[in-house]
């Protein structure tokens, strides 16, 4: 198939490409690089030895995607540009409304204005807001925190709608827990443009000597060492979730949604302890107030998933450090 991919020179947009072109798909990818390189690109392409098809352009641009789809027979879109910054979109919340939503109402009119109706979409376990019980299932209450959560949860009610007025559409949500670690070669990893607002690009930044120590928000929640406790998923075993979810969409489902985690818990020290490990390195930690907006606990129960996708996560936490401290000491300033 030839899937396009919006923001597919990001994070996890680089990874999935791998993955695409690794089985046999061709790759076109759509982004604007306000928060990536197009070096992840040409590293993808040194993995696979094959091509992409870049455009450097804005979601938002409508005549700008439309020429994409007029040049090129597109079979199905991954949906991954978006901004992601909680406390950004805190502080700019026309900005994340406007990008995020605007971006994918145009996506949604160009694609079906070309008669291409499988779409996978990146949505976030953030739609949980503060889950009632843990492990989360998919039929679970939502409700956002911020700007950017809300983004999501209006996204796939969009999403839901416009497959409830034709339901030739096949949308899979994929709900992420938190994407981390690298690809195995350490040639593609994340690359956070500014100080790190997550936990193991924060860590991984600590490690390699870039930043003195991490600050660890909070130790007096309700789990068992008091520090925040999240659903760790290796990005190669998300990106395989995203083959698997196309594949699905052949088969015509309709509106799916899975979450795409692993279905197991690690504590802040766990994360920690386990990158301590694989890297070799001491993190030195200060144990800080907790950060306004955070959940104690949050992890998946992923058995949608697999009954459905064929899919489960196979890397362990070990693997993620491990894989997240090769591509950052080989690459310490990232893509530079
Ligand atoms: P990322 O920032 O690395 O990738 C997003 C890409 O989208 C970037 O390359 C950026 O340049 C591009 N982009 C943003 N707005 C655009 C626009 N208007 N036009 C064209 N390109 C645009 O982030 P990521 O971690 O790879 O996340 C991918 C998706 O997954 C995002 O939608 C994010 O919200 C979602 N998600 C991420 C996480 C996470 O923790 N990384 C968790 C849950 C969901
Ligand atoms: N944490 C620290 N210090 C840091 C960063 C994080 O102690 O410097 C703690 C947090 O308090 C939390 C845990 O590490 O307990 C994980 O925090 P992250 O910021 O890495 O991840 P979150 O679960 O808060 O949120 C992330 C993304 C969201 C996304 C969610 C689920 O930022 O956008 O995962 O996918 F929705």
């Amino acid at each position: 198939m030839n899937i396009l991919l919006t923001g597919g020179a990001g994070y996890i947009g680089s990874h999935t490409s791998v993955m695409l072109l690794e089985s046999g798909h061709d790759v076109v990818v759509l982004d604007n690089l306000c928060n990536s390189k197009a070096a992840s690109l040409k590293r993808v392409e040194e993995i696979t030895g094959k091509k992409i098809l870049f455009y450097q352009e804005d979601l938002c641009d409508l005549a700008g995607v439309n020429e994409i789809f007029r040049q090129n027979s597109i079979d199905a879109v991954i949906h991954f540009a978006g901004l992601k910054s909680v406390a950004e979109s805190v502080e700019q919340p026309l900005r994340y409304y406007q990008n995020n939503i605007n971006g994918t109402l145009v996506l949604c009119e160009v694609m079906q204005a070309n008669g291409v109706k499988n779409l996978v979409f990146s949505s976030s376990a953030t739609v949980y807001g503060n889950p009632e019980t843990v492990p989360i299932n998919e039929n679970a209450p939502v409700g956002a925190f911020n700007p950017y959560g809300r983004s999501k949860l209006f996204i796939e009610k969009i999403l839901t709608d416009l497959y409830l007025s034709d339901k030739k559409w096949n949308i899979a949500l994929l709900r992420y827990f938190n994407p981390v670690g690298a690809h195995l070669s350490g040639l593609i990893g994340e690359d956070p443009s500014d100080l790190p607002n997550n936990l193991m690009p924060y860590i991984s930044q600590v490690a390699v000597g870039q930043l003195q120590k991490l600050l660890i928000y909070g130790d007096d929640y309700e789990t068992p060492d008091g520090t925040g406790v999240r659903d760790y998923i290796h990005v190669m075993d998300l990106a395989q979730g995203h083959l698997k979810a196309l594949e699905k969409l052949n088969s015509g489902p309709g509106l799916v949604t899975y979450n795409l985690g692993t279905g197991k818990g690690y504590s802040v020290l766990e994360m920690v302890a386990a990158y301590e490990k694989a890297s070799g390195k001491q993190i030195p930690c200060q144990i800080v107030g907790r950060r306004p907006g955070d959940i104690p606990t949050c992890y998946a129960n992923p058995c949608l998933a697999e009954k459905e996708l064929g899919w489960t996560a196979r890397r362990g936490i070990d693997e993620m450090c491990t894989d997240a401290w090769r591509w950052q000491y080989l690459n310490p300033k990232g893509y530079v």
